[in-house]
């Protein structure tokens, strides 16, 4: 057991869990967090997917001890005082999911794409949620969703209100897109 620091949804946290735990079981049993889905377990579906330090990557796979003095960012924190994400709310316009046990790591990783990318292209879009299976649809409307969100985001710049959907672009440091690797140690901790 561990007491294991960092960043949640923009608070402090510190919070005690066995060593062995992943990040996605502290979140769901430590931290009340239930927004990121136990999908497979195993690294295949992407329900899982929340931000590290403004990359994706797989909670199911990431070591809780990986995360302290980092930033994590789960489907719960997108939402601010104005309101849900713009890529939340076009997958709502849209209307493109069932069950919805996917779509917590399909917005996370969707965000990722329009904050780094709005101009992408619908292959870049789909190359983008590769590593996120949904079950009950096609997929054709939930990449409808993510260019209505580039969209709306691309026209918001230039608005005096900034940024469309009200949360903050998140900081971002490898690449556009797909899953990271938590290889990097946290600015000021010692290994
Ligand atoms: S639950 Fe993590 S990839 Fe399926
Ligand atoms: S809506 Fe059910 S798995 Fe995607």
């Amino acid at each position: 057991m561990r007491v294991l620091s960092f960043r949640l949804n923009g608070d402090d946290v510190h919070i005690a869990a066995p060593d062995h735990w992943t990040l996605l079981e502290v979140l769901r049993y430590r931290a009340g967090l239930t927004g990121s889905k136990q999908g497979c377990d195993k690294g295949d579906c992407g329900a899982c997917t929340l931000h590290v330090d403004g990359k994706s990557v797989l909670s199911c796979l990431t070591l809780a001890g990986e995360v302290v003095g980092r930033e994590v960012t789960t489907i719960e924190g997108l939402v601010s005082e104005a309101g849900p994400d713009v890529v939340q709310d076009s997958f709502d316009e849209a209307g493109c999911l069932q069950c919805g046990f996917c779509q917590p790591g399909m917005i996370m990783a969707a965000r990722q794409l329009v904050t780094e990318n709005p101009q992408a292209s619908r292959d870049e879009i789909r190359d983008a949620l590769s590593s996120n299976l949904c079950r009950c649809t096609g997929y054709t409307k939930i990449y409808d969703a993510v260019e209505d969100a580039c969209r709306r985001t691309l026209a918001s710049v230039d608005s005096p209100e900034g940024p469309a959907g009200g949360a903050e672009p998140r900081a971002h440091r490898n690449g556009v897109g797909g899953m990271a690797k938590l290889d990097e140690q946290p600015a000021g901790e010692a290994s």
